[in-house]
């Protein structure tokens, strides 16, 4: 099987660097409708639509919201897999599933859901919303994803944990496509292994190296599971040029405009829970990380064949989607798929013969 290959949509601005003259500001609902149309016509399997209510930068800047545009992406399109984010405190489970249960609907069985659990504590604190602390969020998570998974399968379900009283609640109508929309979980600590083995399809590890990536799914693998063995995705930040300089000048190009962020980094900073795995993955790399959740850290940074063959490496070590990050993003997403696809789908020839 060859490897798929997934976007982040634009939902509050550039990844790398946030004040590029080659990418401006934009997070619109008309430049990532554009975006995602243009990802699904170039031959891209996935977009992620990550979930921040505010921008988590600075809360002057636009942040596309993830639910609503998720449906009218679903709408629009045709065969791209769309994959919503979700923080469990900002919605019931129950209404949650519902929405989740339409938009599997308008999407024909394209859908679905990306559990996080949270880092930017601005964003729930400024709502008056609580925010626990790191295994407590787990905890809540997990009580609310077994009881979005069941309705989504269409049981009735009656349920009285420690933060949910459901009882008898069913939703309709089925879904006509498969046995539920997927559930994706975006997390690497302790907690979050436990809640994909448990409740989740896919896991999405931060971008690192392959022998963490080794390491972390193999951690994974010996957790308890009942259902299909998980599959597994890896965030990254490319930068693929024609030769192995260039990327590393595109490299640099980038880090230097990057370091007009320090202000807004440093704030954003003192918004994170730290005890948030993420943010220590990171500081791991020797060298300074471009994008976010993990970004260059993954290593996708060099010619076009070493980046097909680092991408090779980590699909032989179990990734299944390779979910990028670009910057000029429109330009590097169309070069992605004129110069990797092509390289990466020769790989998977031969290895197959
Ligand atoms: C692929 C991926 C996507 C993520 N998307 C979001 C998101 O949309 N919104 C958000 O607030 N956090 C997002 N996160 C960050 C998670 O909230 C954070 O990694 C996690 O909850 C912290 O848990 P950990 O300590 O288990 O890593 C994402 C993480 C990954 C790996």
């Amino acid at each position: 099987m060859t490897p798929r290959f997934g976007v982040w949509a634009a939902v509050h601005g550039s990844r790398g660097a946030l004040q590029d003259p080659d990418e401006p500001f934009d997070a619109s609902w008309t430049r990532n409708k554009h975006l995602v149309l243009e990802a699904e016509a170039l031959g891209y399997d996935s977009v992620l639509i990550a979930q921040h209510t505010a921008n988590p930068y600075d809360d002057e800047w636009d942040q596309l919201e993830t639910w609503s545009a998720a449906a009218a992406l679903a709408a629009l399109t045709s065969r791209i897999e769309i994959i919503a984010a979700i923080k469990p405190p900002l919605y019931h489970p129950v209404i949650l599933a519902k929405m989740a249960q339409q938009i599997e609907h308008i999407s024909q069985g394209r859908f679905a859901i990306n559990l996080v659990n949270a880092w930017n504590r601005a964003e729930y604190e400024k709502a008056g919303i609580p925010f626990a602390e790191h295994d407590e969020r787990y905890a809540y998570g997990r009580e609310w994803v077994g009881i979005v998974e069941a309705l989504l399968r269409g049981e009735r379900v009656s349920f009285k944990g420690r933060y949910f009283d459901v009882s008898e609640f069913q939703l309709r109508p089925v879904d006509f496509f498969r046995a539920r929309p997927l559930i994706y979980v975006g997390g690497e600590s302790a907690p979050a292994q436990e809640l994909v083995a448990a409740h989740g399809d896919v896991w999405f590890i931060n971008g690192q190296p392959l022998e963490n990536v080794e390491a972390l799914i193999a951690s994974v693998r010996a957790q308890p599971r009942a259902s299909a063995p998980l599959r597994f995705g890896l965030s990254a930040f490319v930068i693929a040029r024609q030769t192995a300089r260039a990327a590393q000048e595109a490299y640099e190009h980038l880090l230097n405009l990057a370091m007009k962020d320090a202000e807004i980094r440093a704030r954003q900073r003192q918004n994170t829970d730290p005890a948030v795995v993420m943010k220590h993955t990171h500081a791991y790399s020797k060298t300074p990380v471009i994008g976010t959740n993990g970004g260059t850290f993954a290593g996708l940074v060099g010619n076009y064949d070493e980046v097909a063959a680092r991408i090779d490496a980590f699909h032989q070590a179990g990734i299944d989607v390779f979910m990028l990050q670009f910057q000029p993003f429109e330009a590097e997403m169309r070069r992605f798929a004129a110069e990797i696809f092509p390289r990466v789908k020769a790989a998977a020839r031969v290895a197959a013969a």
